[in-house]
């Protein structure tokens, strides 16, 4: 297994991969070609050769800072370790590019990822911001500082 940065090749994959984990609520086609083209070195996956079984995207970065904007581990292959070393891989990446405070939202029932998150030291804002995604859509504020 390898962790890479993301081709063009990759987006057809990706987008099934993502569609797979995030169902209903995945991103359309068009919004991963955009962050290809806009954030391109900074989306990581991993494959094992011959599929890809995870991704996490980061925006390139903006007076330092940065946001997680999604991590995604292949239904099936969760609870092995794959998220963490996708965040530990692109907090690296941010770090060396000179971000120094990363930035993500995450479903405040969603514990997985909110304990995988804290483990890693991001610290949660006081309370979910409501409606933050849309009507009913609340998310948890999350913070690093590298
Ligand atoms: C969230 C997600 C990316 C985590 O990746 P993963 O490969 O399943 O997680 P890991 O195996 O690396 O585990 C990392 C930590 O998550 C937590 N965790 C993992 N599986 C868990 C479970 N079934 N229940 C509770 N916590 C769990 C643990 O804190 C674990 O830490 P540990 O390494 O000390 O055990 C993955 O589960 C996923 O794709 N979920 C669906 C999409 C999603 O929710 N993405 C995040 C959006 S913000």
């Amino acid at each position: 297994m390898r962790i890479r940065t993301v081709t063009e090749e990759d987006l057809p994959e990706l987008h099934r991969l993502d569609n797979e984990v995030f169902e209903r609520n995945a991103y359309p086609y068009f919004v991963l070609r955009q962050f290809f083209d806009a954030y391109g070195g900074h989306l990581l996956v991993i494959d094992d050769g011959a599929n890809l079984l995870g991704y996490v995207f980061a925006t390139a970065p903006d007076d330092k800072v940065s946001w997680i904007l999604s991590l995604a581990v292949r239904p099936g292959l969760q609870g092995q370790g794959l998220g963490r070393r996708l965040m530990g891989e692109i907090l690296d990446h941010v770090r060396s590019a000179g971000v120094r405070e990363v930035w993500l939202t995450v479903e405040p029932g969603n514990d997985t990822a909110v304990l995988l998150y804290r483990s890693m030291g991001f610290l949660a804002e006081d309370a979910p911001r409501e409606d933050y995604f849309g009507p009913g859509q609340h998310r948890l504020v999350m913070r690093l500082t590298l």
